[in-house]
């Protein structure tokens, strides 16, 4: 489980600080993503949860008419993003420090809303969804990714094989975190607000590591992002030692070409806000 807190603070700044580590590991993700945001009508974007604003700038580099806000719960990723936008004036691209469950662009409503993994982490999906639509434009749509189950997405899967169970968390209805919209009949009852919700599978290279030393590369992105970077932390010692040499054997098995990649397995979201439960 990923919580807000956490973005908002130690998960965030490691976000910020290793975002072109995260843009190599989507990047076969996100030129599928931005096709399938360009057969979508709208000019007026909303990217949320945009961290360091890959989506946010490659939109706004695709649709020269669009006018781009990104919008974010950690300081340090809007700060990332802002610096990135220097290419595009505060009119076509702007990056705010926002919660999606409460944010209301004073601009005027988003005609398309655009997310690349930004939405698993809502502690009340229906009601962030709801709030997103109420406040959308009239016939809006969403589109937006996030990763199939984790037992298809071996960059991660790989390695919780090789810690101790956890201990089971009560995490309740709506679980947050990088798999929680794995099941579709789960993402449906996630999207208040939302219909004709359709899922399109992806599979990509999860690319961790190159240059030089690639299994340096990838064991230094693994050990700061992603899951097992969380239960990397809780571990003290020999246990630690011992979890790292093993993380270095797997990273080393999957290094073809001086390229470090794992299989991952995503889904693309796309829906139109139902036009109901619109009050704008
Ligand atoms: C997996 S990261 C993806 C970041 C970015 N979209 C990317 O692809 O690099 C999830 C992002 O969602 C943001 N986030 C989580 N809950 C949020 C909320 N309630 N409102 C806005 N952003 C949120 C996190 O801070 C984080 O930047």
């Amino acid at each position: 489980m990923t919580g807000s807190s956490e973005w908002q603070g130690r998960v965030g700044r490691a976000w910020a600080d290793e975002w072109r580590r995260t843009d190599r590991s989507f990047a076969g993700l996100t030129r599928q993503l931005l096709a399938a945001i360009a057969t979508q009508p709208g000019t007026r974007v909303l990217d949320i949860g945009c961290g360091a604003g890959e989506i946010s700038l490659g939109v706004a580099r695709a649709r020269g008419d669009a006018r781009v806000t990104g919008i974010d719960i950690s300081a340090d990723l809007v700060a990332a993003a802002s610096q990135r936008a220097a290419e595009f004036g505060a009119q076509r691209v702007r990056f705010a420090h926002a919660d999606a469950g409460t944010f209301h662009d004073p601009a005027g409503p988003a005609d398309l809303l655009v997310s690349r993994h930004g939405v698993m982490f809502f502690a009340d999906p229906p009601g962030v969804f709801g709030h997103l639509a109420r406040h959308a434009a009239p016939d809006a749509r969403m589109v937006f990714s996030c990763f199939r189950a984790r037992h298809e997405n071996l960059w991660a899967d790989l390695f919780d094989r090789l810690l101790p169970p956890g201990a089971p968390a009560d995490e309740g209805a709506f679980p947050a975190g990088p798999f929680a919209f794995a099941d579709p009949d789960h993402v449906r009852r996630c999207m208040a607000g939302w219909t004709d919700l359709s899922f399109a599978p992806v599979d990509f290279r999860y690319v961790a590591g190159s240059g030089d030393d690639a299994v340096a590369d990838a064991l230094a992105f693994f050990t700061r992002i992603g899951p097992a970077a969380a239960r990397l932390a809780t571990l003290g010692g020999a246990a630690h030692a011992r979890m790292l040499d093993r993380m270095a054997e797997v990273v080393a098995a999957h290094c073809d070409h001086g390229v470090v990649g794992l299989p991952a397995a995503a889904w693309i979201v796309t829906a139109r806000v139902d036009q109901q439960v619109r009050s704008v």
